[in-house]
């Protein structure tokens, strides 16, 4: 009788000293969190050098973060999205860092982050079509897409009527019609005077006189010459395009690719078949591959988009949202259901004149990760 007397004595003692532990500390919200995640990180897929990318540049701007943090990856899966953000949810996040696999799919996710008074702020990809979304750190995707097309313009010669092959990303990739916006504003003129001749796209063909495109019109653009981000599915789109090609689309021919990834896999399929004699490609996300084909002559050029600045910028409004301050933005960009206020990070054009400075004097990457730059 005494001894469990004593027992429950010492549990009551070890009880309240476990509360007083929590209490004591006079900024409690904090001293709550050590043990948990204050913010949740989610990108699209590992798959994609892009992404790990980011992975690797948010790893380096959390060295010295007072914040802790928790990055996982969807795996190109919207539930497997959700699932991982009712993981960081369950670890106490104040603040959500989002890259959507899919742009509409990821609002339920991110709905019931915003049910736990979570702050989300989605990460170059915009979240559509709901109002969960209180910020957005992005890229000037529009300005991708206008550089790509703009050096098309600029590199593939004085002819006209030059074969022109359209590639674009996932349609449930917001970015991909910002892209393909971009693009047709500069390209547009010069496919209705006849400097370009669509080889791949009936729908584009139709639409060649108008200088907008509705976002109807560019979905219906965007259901012919998508890749879904998938170098596979690029290269099969290349290969059909090629085989259904007359000789008079093919010589010398310009590439709008979107990405990287795709402009490899794409360039490969042009450089193989013989009735090419050159082409022109672009790309964007500067990934180490694509590097090695600018120096080597298969790409022409990649977007860089410095993901440094996107993730000081994305984490410093995490930071500031944590410390209860309004993070600084330059603009608002409509999802569909409301204005989310967003800061935007230009980009630079890279090609073989300039992959040196703007890459390795940078320190962006090093030389030796390159064969063949003098
Ligand atoms: C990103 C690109 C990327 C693409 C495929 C886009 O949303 O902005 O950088 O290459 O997705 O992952």
């Amino acid at each position: 009788m005494k001894k469990v007397k004593f027992s429950a004595v010492l549990f009551i003692a070890v009880f309240v000293t476990i509360l007083a532990a929590g209490c004591s500390d006079d900024n409690g919200a904090s001293n709550n969190k050590k043990s948990g995640v204050n913010i949740g990180i989610v990108l699209p897929t590992k798959d994609e050098p892009r992404w790990v990318q980011d992975e690797s540049r948010f790893q380096d701007a959390l060295k010295d973060s007072d914040y802790t943090t928790e990055i996982l990856f969807s795996q190109g899966s919207s539930a497997k999205e959700k699932e991982n953000v009712e993981t960081l949810i369950s670890k106490g996040i104040d603040v959500l860092i989002i890259a959507p696999h899919d742009a509409a799919a990821a609002g339920a996710a991110v709905e019931e982050a915003k049910r736990d008074d979570i702050k989300v702020i989605s990460y170059d990809r915009l979240i559509t079509d709901t109002d969960a979304v209180d910020y957005y750190v992005t890229f000037d995707s529009i300005a991708v897409g206008e550089a790509q097309g703009q050096y098309l313009i600029d590199h593939a010669g004085e002819d006209s009527g030059i074969p022109l092959y359209l590639y674009a990303g996932a349609a449930s990739d917001n970015n991909a019609f910002l892209f393909f916006e971009g693009a047709w504003k500069v390209l547009q003129p010069k496919i209705a005077d006849g400097t370009f001749l669509v080889a791949n796209s009936s729908v584009a063909e139709d639409l060649k006189e108008k200088t907008e495109l509705t976002r109807d019109e560019l979905g219906k653009v965007l259901g012919q010459i998508t890749t879904n981000w998938d170098p596979n599915e690029a290269k099969n789109k290349a290969q059909t395009n090629l085989t259904a090609a007359d000789k008079d689309l093919k010589g010398d021919v310009a590439i709008l690719a979107p990405n990287d990834g795709t402009s490899r896999s794409i360039a490969d399929v042009f450089a193989g078949d013989p009735d090419i004699s050159d082409y022109v490609i672009t790309g964007q996300d500067s990934e180490k591959a694509s590097i090695q084909y600018i120096i080597d002559g298969k790409q022409s050029m990649t977007v860089f988009k410095d993901v440094r600045s996107l993730v000081t910028d994305a984490m410093g409004m995490a930071v500031d949202l944590l410390d209860e301050k309004t993070p600084e933005t330059t603009g608002t960009y409509d999802n569909g259901s409301l204005e989310v206020p967003a800061k935007q990070t230009e980009v630079i054009v890279v090609d073989q004149d300039n992959v040196k400075s703007e890459l390795i004097d940078s320190g962006y990457y090093e030389e030796s990760e390159f064969t063949g730059l003098e």
